[in-house]
Protein backbone atom coordinates (compact mmCIF):
# COMPACT_ATOMS: atom_id res chain seq x y z
CA UNK A 1 0.00 0.00 0.00
CA UNK A 2 1.23 3.27 -1.12
CA UNK A 3 0.98 6.43 1.48
CA UNK A 4 0.44 10.01 0.32
CA UNK A 5 0.31 12.67 2.57
CA UNK A 6 0.35 15.52 -0.21
CA UNK A 7 -2.81 16.34 -2.91
CA UNK A 8 0.13 16.09 -5.70
CA UNK A 9 1.16 12.85 -4.82
CA UNK A 10 -2.22 11.37 -4.84
CA UNK A 11 -3.27 13.13 -8.10
CA UNK A 12 0.18 11.46 -9.52
CA UNK A 13 -0.43 8.14 -8.54
CA UNK A 14 -4.26 8.11 -9.56
CA UNK A 15 -3.80 9.84 -12.64
CA UNK A 16 -1.41 6.95 -13.18
CA UNK A 17 -4.50 4.40 -12.56
CA UNK A 18 -6.55 6.26 -14.95
CA UNK A 19 -4.09 5.53 -17.60
CA UNK A 20 -4.53 2.18 -17.34
CA UNK A 21 -8.81 2.88 -17.22
CA UNK A 22 -9.29 1.49 -13.71
CA UNK A 23 -12.21 2.03 -11.46
CA UNK A 24 -11.29 4.15 -8.63
CA UNK A 25 -13.28 4.10 -5.08
CA UNK A 26 -12.65 6.16 -2.38
CA UNK A 27 -13.56 5.75 1.49
CA UNK A 28 -13.34 8.91 3.64
CA UNK A 29 -12.81 8.31 7.00
CA UNK A 30 -11.16 10.36 10.06
CA UNK A 31 -9.43 7.63 11.06
CA UNK A 32 -9.74 5.54 14.61
CA UNK A 33 -10.81 2.90 12.52
CA UNK A 34 -12.71 -0.22 13.61
CA UNK A 35 -14.49 -3.38 11.74
CA UNK A 36 -17.29 -0.93 10.38
CA UNK A 37 -14.59 0.96 8.30
CA UNK A 38 -13.23 -2.20 7.15
CA UNK A 39 -16.53 -3.17 5.72
CA UNK A 40 -16.30 0.31 4.11
CA UNK A 41 -13.11 -1.03 2.61
CA UNK A 42 -14.13 -4.58 1.43
CA UNK A 43 -17.24 -2.78 -0.02
CA UNK A 44 -15.18 -0.41 -2.01
CA UNK A 45 -12.25 -3.38 -3.70
CA UNK A 46 -15.17 -5.17 -4.47
CA UNK A 47 -16.80 -2.44 -6.61
CA UNK A 48 -13.33 -1.25 -7.74
CA UNK A 49 -9.95 -1.89 -9.48
CA UNK A 50 -8.07 0.41 -7.09
CA UNK A 51 -9.35 1.63 -3.48
CA UNK A 52 -8.02 4.80 -1.62
CA UNK A 53 -8.64 5.07 2.01
CA UNK A 54 -8.74 8.87 3.38
CA UNK A 55 -8.07 9.71 6.67
CA UNK A 56 -8.25 13.03 8.05
CA UNK A 57 -9.85 14.20 11.01
CA UNK A 58 -11.01 17.55 9.17
CA UNK A 59 -11.19 20.75 12.14
CA UNK A 60 -14.34 22.05 10.06
CA UNK A 61 -16.82 19.86 10.93
CA UNK A 62 -16.59 19.84 14.91
CA UNK A 63 -18.61 22.37 15.94
CA UNK A 64 -17.80 21.46 19.81
CA UNK A 65 -13.86 22.21 20.37
CA UNK A 66 -14.36 19.81 23.26
CA UNK A 67 -15.36 17.11 20.68
CA UNK A 68 -12.52 17.66 18.17
CA UNK A 69 -10.11 17.60 21.30
CA UNK A 70 -11.13 14.38 22.05
CA UNK A 71 -11.02 12.52 18.84
CA UNK A 72 -9.44 9.63 19.00
CA UNK A 73 -6.33 9.59 17.30
CA UNK A 74 -4.60 5.88 16.32
CA UNK A 75 -2.68 6.69 13.02
CA UNK A 76 -0.32 3.94 13.02
CA UNK A 77 -3.10 1.16 13.72
CA UNK A 78 -4.85 2.68 11.31
CA UNK A 79 -2.84 2.65 8.77
CA UNK A 80 -1.71 -1.18 9.52
CA UNK A 81 -5.41 -1.85 9.35
CA UNK A 82 -6.28 -0.68 5.99
CA UNK A 83 -3.22 -2.28 4.36
CA UNK A 84 -4.17 -5.45 5.88
CA UNK A 85 -7.36 -4.95 4.44
CA UNK A 86 -6.08 -4.78 0.74
CA UNK A 87 -6.36 -0.86 0.25
CA UNK A 88 -4.16 0.38 -2.87
CA UNK A 89 -3.31 4.15 -1.10
CA UNK A 90 -3.56 5.81 2.01
CA UNK A 91 -4.33 9.45 1.65
CA UNK A 92 -3.40 11.01 5.26
CA UNK A 93 -3.19 14.88 4.66
CA UNK A 94 -1.97 17.29 7.74
CA UNK A 95 -4.55 20.13 8.31
CA UNK A 96 -2.14 22.73 6.34
CA UNK A 97 -2.47 20.40 3.24
CA UNK A 98 -6.19 20.40 3.16
CA UNK A 99 -6.48 23.82 4.35
CA UNK A 100 -3.96 26.04 3.17
CA UNK A 101 -3.22 29.89 4.41
CA UNK A 102 -6.37 32.07 3.22
CA UNK A 103 -8.66 28.96 2.99
CA UNK A 104 -12.07 30.97 2.12
CA UNK A 105 -13.90 28.61 0.69
CA UNK A 106 -17.34 26.44 2.15
CA UNK A 107 -19.61 24.14 0.25
CA UNK A 108 -23.16 24.59 1.99
CA UNK A 109 -25.96 22.05 1.32
CA UNK A 110 -29.59 23.69 2.20
CA UNK A 111 -32.81 21.95 3.10
CA UNK A 112 -31.49 18.02 3.75
CA UNK A 113 -28.75 19.33 5.70
CA UNK A 114 -30.67 22.06 7.83
CA UNK A 115 -32.57 19.48 10.37
CA UNK A 116 -32.16 15.79 12.45
CA UNK A 117 -28.23 16.39 13.32
CA UNK A 118 -27.77 19.60 11.31
CA UNK A 119 -29.78 21.37 13.61
CA UNK A 120 -28.38 20.14 16.47
CA UNK A 121 -24.73 20.75 15.26
CA UNK A 122 -24.95 23.74 13.67
CA UNK A 123 -21.79 23.89 10.66
CA UNK A 124 -21.41 20.28 11.03
CA UNK A 125 -22.65 19.67 7.58
CA UNK A 126 -21.14 22.77 5.75
CA UNK A 127 -17.71 20.73 7.28
CA UNK A 128 -18.18 17.76 5.89
CA UNK A 129 -19.57 18.41 2.36
CA UNK A 130 -16.41 21.12 2.52
CA UNK A 131 -14.34 18.31 3.30
CA UNK A 132 -15.62 15.73 0.90
CA UNK A 133 -15.78 18.16 -2.09
CA UNK A 134 -12.63 18.23 -2.05
CA UNK A 135 -11.39 14.92 -1.44
CA UNK A 136 -13.83 14.04 -3.86
CA UNK A 137 -11.63 16.66 -6.53
CA UNK A 138 -8.21 15.36 -5.13
CA UNK A 139 -8.95 11.26 -5.51
CA UNK A 140 -11.11 11.73 -8.93
CA UNK A 141 -12.49 8.92 -7.82
CA UNK A 142 -15.47 6.87 -9.57
CA UNK A 143 -17.32 5.75 -6.82
CA UNK A 144 -16.87 6.73 -2.60
CA UNK A 145 -18.50 4.34 -0.22
CA UNK A 146 -20.29 6.05 2.64
CA UNK A 147 -21.65 4.30 6.02
CA UNK A 148 -25.31 4.41 6.29
CA UNK A 149 -25.11 4.81 10.01
CA UNK A 150 -24.80 8.34 8.94
CA UNK A 151 -27.67 8.75 6.86
CA UNK A 152 -28.31 11.77 6.66
CA UNK A 153 -24.26 12.27 5.70
CA UNK A 154 -25.22 10.31 3.33
CA UNK A 155 -27.88 11.95 1.48
CA UNK A 156 -26.16 15.56 2.27
CA UNK A 157 -23.31 14.00 0.12
CA UNK A 158 -24.91 12.71 -2.45
CA UNK A 159 -27.18 15.77 -3.20
CA UNK A 160 -23.68 17.93 -3.08
CA UNK A 161 -22.09 15.94 -5.69
CA UNK A 162 -25.06 15.95 -7.82
CA UNK A 163 -25.29 19.60 -7.47
CA UNK A 164 -21.75 20.01 -8.41
CA UNK A 165 -21.74 17.80 -11.27
CA UNK A 166 -19.31 15.87 -9.63
CA UNK A 167 -18.91 12.58 -11.69
CA UNK A 168 -19.15 10.17 -8.57
CA UNK A 169 -21.55 7.36 -7.63
CA UNK A 170 -22.04 7.07 -3.79
CA UNK A 171 -22.41 3.52 -2.29
CA UNK A 172 -24.02 2.99 0.62
CA UNK A 173 -22.83 -0.25 3.16
CA UNK A 174 -25.04 -1.03 5.49
CA UNK A 175 -24.78 -0.61 8.93
CA UNK A 176 -21.76 -2.68 11.16
CA UNK A 177 -23.21 -3.42 14.55
CA UNK A 178 -21.49 -4.74 18.02
CA UNK A 179 -23.08 -8.77 19.12
CA UNK A 180 -25.82 -6.21 21.06
CA UNK A 181 -26.86 -4.13 18.63
CA UNK A 182 -24.79 -1.06 19.41
CA UNK A 183 -23.33 0.78 15.55
CA UNK A 184 -20.19 0.55 15.19
CA UNK A 185 -18.19 3.90 16.24
CA UNK A 186 -15.02 5.71 17.05
CA UNK A 187 -17.19 7.75 19.24
CA UNK A 188 -18.31 4.03 21.56
CA UNK A 189 -14.83 4.19 22.66
CA UNK A 190 -15.56 7.46 24.73
CA UNK A 191 -17.75 5.64 26.68
CA UNK A 192 -17.35 4.03 30.59
CA UNK A 193 -18.18 0.46 31.24
CA UNK A 194 -21.57 1.22 32.30
CA UNK A 195 -22.42 3.64 29.32
CA UNK A 196 -21.43 1.09 26.95
CA UNK A 197 -23.80 -0.92 28.66
CA UNK A 198 -26.62 1.39 27.84
CA UNK A 199 -25.62 2.21 24.66
CA UNK A 200 -26.80 -1.20 23.34
CA UNK A 201 -30.54 0.71 24.33
CA UNK A 202 -30.39 2.73 21.80
CA UNK A 203 -30.30 -0.19 18.25
CA UNK A 204 -32.41 -1.84 20.66
CA UNK A 205 -35.20 0.67 21.36
CA UNK A 206 -35.12 1.96 17.49
CA UNK A 207 -35.31 -1.10 16.18
CA UNK A 208 -38.75 -1.84 18.74
CA UNK A 209 -40.09 1.21 17.49
CA UNK A 210 -40.09 0.29 14.34
CA UNK A 211 -41.27 -2.82 14.59
CA UNK A 212 -44.51 -1.60 16.29
CA UNK A 213 -44.70 1.18 13.24
CA UNK A 214 -44.46 -1.36 10.70
CA UNK A 215 -47.14 -3.24 12.69
CA UNK A 216 -49.77 -0.14 12.40
CA UNK A 217 -48.96 1.83 15.94
CA UNK A 218 -49.39 5.72 15.26
CA UNK A 219 -45.57 6.88 14.80
CA UNK A 220 -46.05 9.61 17.26
CA UNK A 221 -47.01 7.21 20.35
CA UNK A 222 -44.41 4.84 19.04
CA UNK A 223 -41.78 7.75 19.60
CA UNK A 224 -42.68 9.15 22.50
CA UNK A 225 -42.57 5.89 24.13
CA UNK A 226 -38.71 5.37 22.92
CA UNK A 227 -38.30 8.34 24.11
CA UNK A 228 -39.25 7.80 27.34
CA UNK A 229 -37.71 4.27 27.49
CA UNK A 230 -33.87 5.79 26.47
CA UNK A 231 -34.54 8.86 29.40
CA UNK A 232 -35.59 5.81 31.69
CA UNK A 233 -32.39 3.82 30.62
CA UNK A 234 -30.00 6.53 31.66
CA UNK A 235 -29.46 8.45 28.43
CA UNK A 236 -29.07 12.34 29.47
CA UNK A 237 -31.15 14.03 26.66
CA UNK A 238 -32.56 12.84 23.14
CA UNK A 239 -31.94 15.14 20.33
CA UNK A 240 -34.27 13.75 18.12
CA UNK A 241 -36.07 10.48 17.04
CA UNK A 242 -37.99 10.78 13.73
CA UNK A 243 -39.35 8.79 10.96
CA UNK A 244 -38.17 10.07 7.94
CA UNK A 245 -38.53 9.02 3.88
CA UNK A 246 -35.46 6.52 2.82
CA UNK A 247 -35.33 8.19 -0.73
CA UNK A 248 -35.29 12.22 0.49
CA UNK A 249 -35.39 12.43 4.32
CA UNK A 250 -39.24 14.04 3.70
CA UNK A 251 -40.62 13.84 7.65
CA UNK A 252 -43.84 11.03 7.64
CA UNK A 253 -46.57 10.16 9.83
CA UNK A 254 -47.09 7.29 8.80
CA UNK A 255 -44.78 4.08 6.97
CA UNK A 256 -46.01 4.51 3.79
CA UNK A 257 -43.48 4.33 1.48
CA UNK A 258 -39.68 2.85 2.69
CA UNK A 259 -38.56 5.05 5.48
CA UNK A 260 -35.75 5.21 8.48
CA UNK A 261 -36.28 5.74 12.01
CA UNK A 262 -33.19 8.22 12.71
CA UNK A 263 -32.31 8.92 16.13
CA UNK A 264 -29.63 11.16 18.23
CA UNK A 265 -29.01 10.85 21.61
CA UNK A 266 -26.08 11.97 24.58
CA UNK A 267 -24.82 9.04 27.00
CA UNK A 268 -22.06 10.35 29.26
CA UNK A 269 -19.84 12.52 27.72
CA UNK A 270 -20.96 10.69 23.73
CA UNK A 271 -23.15 11.66 21.13
CA UNK A 272 -24.57 8.45 19.98
CA UNK A 273 -26.38 8.23 16.79
CA UNK A 274 -27.92 5.27 14.69
CA UNK A 275 -31.19 4.72 12.42
CA UNK A 276 -32.98 1.41 11.51
CA UNK A 277 -35.58 0.31 8.14
CA UNK A 278 -38.88 0.54 8.73
CA UNK A 279 -40.26 -2.39 6.93
O1 LIG B 1 -18.02 10.09 8.42
C1 LIG B 1 -16.89 10.58 8.61
O2 LIG B 1 -15.98 9.95 9.15
C2 LIG B 1 -16.62 12.02 8.17
O3 LIG B 1 -17.74 12.81 8.35
C3 LIG B 1 -16.09 12.11 6.73
C4 LIG B 1 -17.12 11.65 5.72
C5 LIG B 1 -14.81 11.31 6.59
C6 LIG B 1 -15.76 13.58 6.39
O4 LIG B 1 -14.79 14.09 7.23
Amino acid sequence: MKTATTVAALRETVAGWKREGLRVAVVPTMGALHEAHLALVRLARARADRTIVTIFVNPKQFNDPADLANYPRTEANDAAMVEAEGADLLFAPAPGEMYPENFSTAVSVTKVSEDLCGKHRPGHFDGVATVVAKLFNQTQADIAVFGEKDFQQMHVVRRMARDLDIPITIVPCPTVREADGLAMSSRNARLSADDRRTAAQLSQTLFEAARRIAAGDPVHSVIAVAHRRLMKNGFRSVDYIELRAEADLRPLTTASEPARLLAAAHLGPVRLIDNVPVK
